[in-house]
Parts: structure tokens; sequence; C-alpha cells
């Protein structure tokens, strides 16, 4: 049976950030995958973190399976985190939450629960999209139409293209939006372009999904949550997709959650119902350790503060980062690059080919993905000239 499967291709994110792993070039420099990477090149772990994690190996007493929806705490800390603290539909107790594996998690229990609500729901993604969300939605037996996004041409959002798509998503659609950071393009809404959506939510009756995985490392933890929680105050449904992998830096614990903002509390108890289900079925129970430090840390005014405080830190790095990239390139390569500077959170488009791309693998070992979407986290004082160098030689 199992010799009737054939070897599959790299995946196109992992694939190569495994081959910089392997390749021997000491100047090699990853660019691939998103992860926070400090001026050392190092993933950190957040200190309040590292407090909260002292604190409870100190205090364990089990390790018993955690509740069917996860953790409480850190389910009530990121809805206050997400939707704010003063949100009207939590005031209203209209929504509900599941503590998930990871944003993906998220993603995926939202996908079972929009199937099991309309099965022939047809989900409209931006063009581009993070590469995952068609596999990972699509898993579940939902189809995909796409809308405009990412204009390569005025390197923004082409946004009489997005509208005019969206026009045609009607009641029982699902829009997929990047709450913040779009990924793979950096270039977000603005929130008069959020409110036009959220008119057009109105209109049409579709229902937005947000994929919520970079809040904080664009503009700031409230400034982030802007559009979402517009949307929030205006529709009676919003699908949440919310990750800890990167603002609390919990990448390998695996730690998320899908939030569910109903029509009335009586249907938001129906859908955790309906999610504790979906999650039985497909991995059982979450995982414990990552959401119980971020319970902590979200609950805690004190590790709060030293959280905020790390977190500001880590956005004002990437937006300076940014800025040096945006003149470092167009000291080596001419041409305009102030794009770099506009778009938000971990990743732009240096808008070079695939052969391009190829090339600064073989010639430079400077990785990024074949679309040229580049970490722009994984710069730093030491590699940014010779960055830049290297994209000049393939220009
Ligand atoms: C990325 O897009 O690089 C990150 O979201 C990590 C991943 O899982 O692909």
């Amino acid at each position: 049976m199992l010799q009737t499967l054939q070897q599959l291709p790299p995946d196109p994110i992992l694939g190569l950030s495994a081959a910089c792993r392997a390749d021997p070039n000491p100047h090699k420099v990853d660019l691939t995958i998103g992860i926070y990477m400090d001026e050392q090149g190092v993933c950190p772990v957040f200190e309040a973190v590292q407090i909260a994690q002292h604190a409870m190996i100190a205090e364990e007493t089990t390790k018993a399976y955690l509740a069917a929806a996860g953790d409480e705490r850190f389910n009530t800390g990121l809805q206050r985190l997400v939707l704010g603290a003063g949100s009207a539909a939590l005031q209203e107790g209209r929504v509900s939450s599941i503590q998930t594996p990871g944003g993906c998690g998220a993603l995926r229990i939202g996908a079972e629960i929009i199937h099991a609500a309309a099965p022939r729901a047809k989900v409209w993604v931006s063009d581009p999209t993070w590469p995952v969300h068609i596999p990972l939605l699509g898993s579940v037996g939902l189809e995909f139409h796409s809308y405009r996004y990412y204009d390569p041409g005025s390197r923004g959002v082409n946004f009489d293209g997005m509208v005019s798509d969206l026009k045609k998503a009607v009641a029982g659609d699902v829009v997929l939006l990047h709450g913040c950071c779009h990924n793979p393009c950096g270039a977000d809404l603005t929130l008069s372009q959020w409110n036009v959506i959220a008119e057009l939510a109105e209109q049409q009756g579709f229902t937005p999904f947000i994929d919520f995985a970079y809040q904080g490392l664009g503009d700031g933890l409230e400034e982030d949550a802007a559009g979402l929680r517009l949307l929030v105050s205006r529709l009676p449904e919003v699908i949440i997709a919310a990750s800890c992998s990167k603002n609390l830096g919990l990448y390998r614990e695996r730690v998320g959650a899908t939030i569910f903002v109903c029509n009335d509390a009586a249907n938001a108890r129906a859908i955790l119902s309906q999610a504790q289900s979906a999650a039985r079925r497909v991995y059982s129970m979450p995982p414990a350790h990552g959401a119980l430090l971020a319970g902590r840390v979200l609950t805690d005014d004190h590790l709060g503060g030293i959280w905020r405080t790390e977190l500001t830190a880590m956005c004002q790095r990437i937006n300076g980062l940014r800025s040096d990239l945006r003149t470092a390139l167009e000291a080596r390569c001419g041409g305009d690059y102030a794009f770099i500077e506009r778009e938000k959170g971990m990743f732009s488009f240096l808008g070079l080919s695939p052969a391009q791309a190829l090339r600064l693998r073989e010639e430079s070992a400077v990785y990024m993905l074949d679309s040229s979407r580049i970490n722009v986290a994984g710069v730093n004082a030491g590699n940014i000239e010779y960055i830049a160098e290297s994209v000049a030689k393939v220009l």
C-alpha cells in the first residue's frame, strides 16, 4: 500500500530554510521562514516568557490533559488582547474561543466550523496569500476563489481590484483577510479601507475570517488590531485565527486560538461545542506548555508590562531594519525601495524573478522564497550590506 506513494518536493518555505541550514557558505543569510531574529541571528526567548516558565515549573503539580477548549486563563487573555478589553462583543458574551496548536491549528478549526455550517462555502483568498492557507483550509473540503490584492507595479494594495472582486462574494461565503502584516507582501489595508470592507460584508453578507498571526509586529498591539476590531464592532459574525508564535516568541510551543464572534451568546456556546468536537476528531486535546505560559503573561500586569516593552522594541527594530534595508538597496542597486519602509511586519517582496532568487541562493547563499519574499527580521547590521550587494549582482 505505502509503495503507491511518491516522494514529494520540499515545502516552499521549510525546504528552503532547511537548505540554508545545510549550506556550508559562512556568509549565508536566511531570509526564508518568518521568525524574528535578533542582531546575533538568534530567535530569542522573551524575558517575560522565561520568568513565567520558571514560576510555572516551580508551581506545576500535574501533566493531566487540559480541558477540551484549552486553558481558560489563556483563552480569556487572548480574547482581550485581540478584541480589546472593552470590546462590546466580549461584554455581550457573544465570543467563544478554543485554544489550538498554533495559528495553523486555529485556521484548521475555523475551516472545520465553516465547512460544518456551509459545506459549499467558497473561501475568498487574497492574491497572493500565505501558501499554506490553501492546503490547510482546502483539505477540509472548502473551495477557493481569489481576490486581487497586491499590485507589483505600484508595490501596494490594488484596493479597487479587491473591492470589485469581493462584490462577487455572497452570504454563505467566507473572505479570508490578513489582520495585519500581510504574509507574504507586507502591504496592509488602511483603516478607511477596512471600513469599506466592513460595508461590503454588511451589503454582501459574507463572513470575514481573519488570520491574525502578527499582532504587535506592524505598528503596535492596539494599532495592528484596529481593522479587525472595526469589523467586529460592525458585523454579527467574525472568525479569527490568532497565533502567539511571533508576538510571544512561542513558535515551537504551538499556541493559538480560534476566536468566534457570534450573533448572540447562545450561538457562541453552540459554536464552541462544535469547535471542541472538531478538535477531538482532528487532534483531541491542545498542547499545554505554551498556552500556560502565554496565559500567565497575558493576564499578569507585571509580566504583561515586561512583555509589551520587549515586543515594542522588537517592532521598532523591524521598522528600523526596513529603513536601513531601503537605504542599503537604493545605494547599491539604484531604484526606489521606499515600499519596504511603507510595508509592515516581517515580510516584503523584493520584486525579483524566481530565476534571480535562485541565483542569489546559488551564487551568494542569500536565501529567500522563490517569490522573492524576504523575512525582514532576518536582516542585521552584519549582513545588510552583503544582502544589498548580492541583490545588486543579480539585477
Ligand atoms: C512563514 O510564512 O514563513 C511563517 O508563517 C512560518 C510558516 O509556517 O510558514
